[in-house]
């Protein structure tokens, strides 16, 4: 079973003193998919980059039983992959392959094990064939199915995803839909995209101005519609458009 998420008690702010994380506490459970929705500047992506210790503020995260602090970064980073909100924070290596492959070998899989490995991530991403190419030579999507390959060939028992629909093509949200109901993992989806989000999250946490306002089942959080537009979703303009061209 993979280990869940525990963060209390959590503040951050960047170095220009402005709180950005207030008091942030928040349990996923052991193989739970929790999605979190909030307007642009909420916090999201700060709050994210906690869990894999990139940044740390006051307050305790804990992956499974580590806590994550200086000396168990090696043991969380091995745990827990974070697909990043931009891409082009994920892809280091000349080549895609490289980039898909750096993952598996760090974590001590042999040539041929990371192989497979890679070879199964690009088939997921619909990559076969880029494994050659100049990850900085790719589309923005393309960039983000690379980056969502480089987490998926490690097979972390916790993963977030920053924004993971972003840029994508309808048919390849779809199939990262399923992959995403089939992982067996712990789950952080941080999304703009509703429809993808709901459909594969079991609970909804809504981040407003740094602070989880609100988070329960997707089903009730989602018929309170005020509590939705803080978060930054009008649920009526989805109505309306499904209503008027594609009911
Ligand atoms: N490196 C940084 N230094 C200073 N301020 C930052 C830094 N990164 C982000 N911020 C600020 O912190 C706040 C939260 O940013 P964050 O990227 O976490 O928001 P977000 O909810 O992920 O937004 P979006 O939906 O646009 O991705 C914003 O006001 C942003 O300007
Ligand atoms: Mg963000």
């Amino acid at each position: 079973m993979p280990g869940g998420i525990k963060i209390e008690n959590l503040n951050f702010s960047y170095t220009t003193g402005n709180p950005i994380l207030k008091d942030i506490s928040l349990e996923v459970g052991q193989g739970e998919k929790l999605g979190i929705i909030g307007p642009s500047g909420a916090g999201k992506s700060t709050l994210l980059l906690h869990l894999n210790g990139i940044i740390a503020g006051e307050g305790t995260v804990r992956i499974g039983d580590t806590i994550v602090e200086k000396k168990s970064l090696p043991v969380i980073r091995k745990k827990m992959g974070l697909v990043f909100q931009n891409p082009d924070d994920q892809l280091f290596n000349p080549t895609v392959e490289e980039d898909v492959a750096f993952g598996p070998l760090n974590f001590g899989y042999n040539r041929q094990e990371a192989a497979y490995r890679v070879s199964q991530a690009l088939k997921a991403m619909n990559l076969e064939g880029f494994e050659n190419a100049d990850s900085h030579h790719l589309s923005l999507g393309e960039r983000k199915r690379v980056a969502l390959a480089t987490v998926l060939a490690t097979s972390p028992e916790v993963i977030a995803f920053d924004e993971p629909f972003a840029s994508l093509d309808s048919v390849m949200v779809v199939q990262l839909l399923d992959i995403i109901e089939k992982l067996d993992a712990t789950l952080v989806i941080v999304s703009q995209s509703l429809l993808p989000l709901i459909s594969c999250c079991d609970r909804l946490a809504v981040m407003v101005s740094g602070q989880i306002r609100a988070c329960g089942q997707k089903e009730e959080i989602l018929k309170n519609e005020r509590l939705m537009r803080e978060g930054g979703v009008d649920m009526d303009f989805y109505r309306r458009v499904y209503k008027k061209y594609l009911a």
